[in-house]
C-alpha cells in the first residue's frame, strides 16, 4: 500500500505509477510538447519498465484524474528520469517538483548517487525547470545511440530461435 501521499499547491496526490495508469500516461505524453515518444512507448514495454523498477516512477492525481507523470529507473549505477509531464491545465503548482522529489527519494533509498535526464536542446521551459531544481548541464558529453533492432525485427523474430543442426562433412 502506498503510504507517501504528498500534496502540492494544487492538492494533487503523488503516488507510485501503476500499470493501470499507463494508458492515461501515454495519452498525457502524446499531447505534451517537448517530449519525443519512440518505439518503446507502448503498454508492453512500459509495463516491463515499471516491473523492473518497482515503485520508482511517479504519478500525480487530482480528484481521480491523472495529471502528471515521470518515469524513473536505475541500472544499479545511475538513475534516469524520463517523460516528466504535467497536464497544461495544472502547471506551476509544484506538481512536477513533487513528482521528481518522490522518484529521486526512491533512487536515494536504492543507493543510487546520481541521476540523469535527456532534454531536447530547444526545450527552454523544460530546461528552466531542471536548472531551477538544481540540475546541472553536462557540456562535455554527447549522447550517442545505436539501433539494436527495429520494432519490425522484434515482431518477426521468434521468442527463442530453434537450435541449428550441425552439418556433417
Ligand atoms: C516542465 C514541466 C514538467 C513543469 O511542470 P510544473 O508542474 O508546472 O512545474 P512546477 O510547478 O513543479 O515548477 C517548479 C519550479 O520550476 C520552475 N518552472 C516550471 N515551469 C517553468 C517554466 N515553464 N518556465 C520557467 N520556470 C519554470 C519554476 O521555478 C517553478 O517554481 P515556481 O512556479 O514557484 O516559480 C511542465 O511544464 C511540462 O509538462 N512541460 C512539457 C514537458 C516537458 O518539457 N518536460 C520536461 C522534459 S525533460
Amino acid at each position: 500500500m502506498e503510504i507517501e501521499r504528498r500534496r502540492s499547491k494544487s492538492a494533487a496526490t503523488i503516488r507510485a505509477m501503476k500499470n493501470e495508469d499507463l494508458p492515461a500516461a501515454l495519452a498525457l505524453w502524446k499531447r505534451t510538447e517537448g517530449l519525443v515518444l519512440g518505439e518503446s512507448d507502448n503498454l508492453k514495454t512500459l509495463s516491463s519498465f515499471l516491473a523492473r523498477n518497482r515503485s520508482l516512477s511517479s504519478a500525480a492525481m487530482i480528484r481521480g484524474r491523472f495529471v502528471g507523470a515521470v518515469l524513473c529507473g536505475h541500472d544499479a549505477w545511475r538513475g534516469f528520469l524520463y517523460h516528466l509531464a504535467v497536464d497544461a491545465a495544472h502547471r506551476r503548482k509544484g506538481i512536477a517538483k513533487l513528482l521528481c522529489e518522490r522518484s529521486l527519494n526512491r533512487l536515494r533509498k536504492a543507493g543510487i548517487t546520481r541521476c540523469s535526464i535527456h532534454v531536447l536542446t530547444d526545450n527552454d521551459s523544460g530546461l528552466e525547470f531542471w536548472y531551477r531544481a538544481g540540475w546541472t548541464r553536462r557540456d562535455n558529453i554527447k549522447l550517442m545511440q545505436f539501433q539494436l533492432q527495429t520494432p519490425k525485427d522484434r515482431r518477426q523474430k521468434p521468442a527463442s530461435a530453434p537450435a541449428r543442426k550441425m552439418k556433417r562433412a
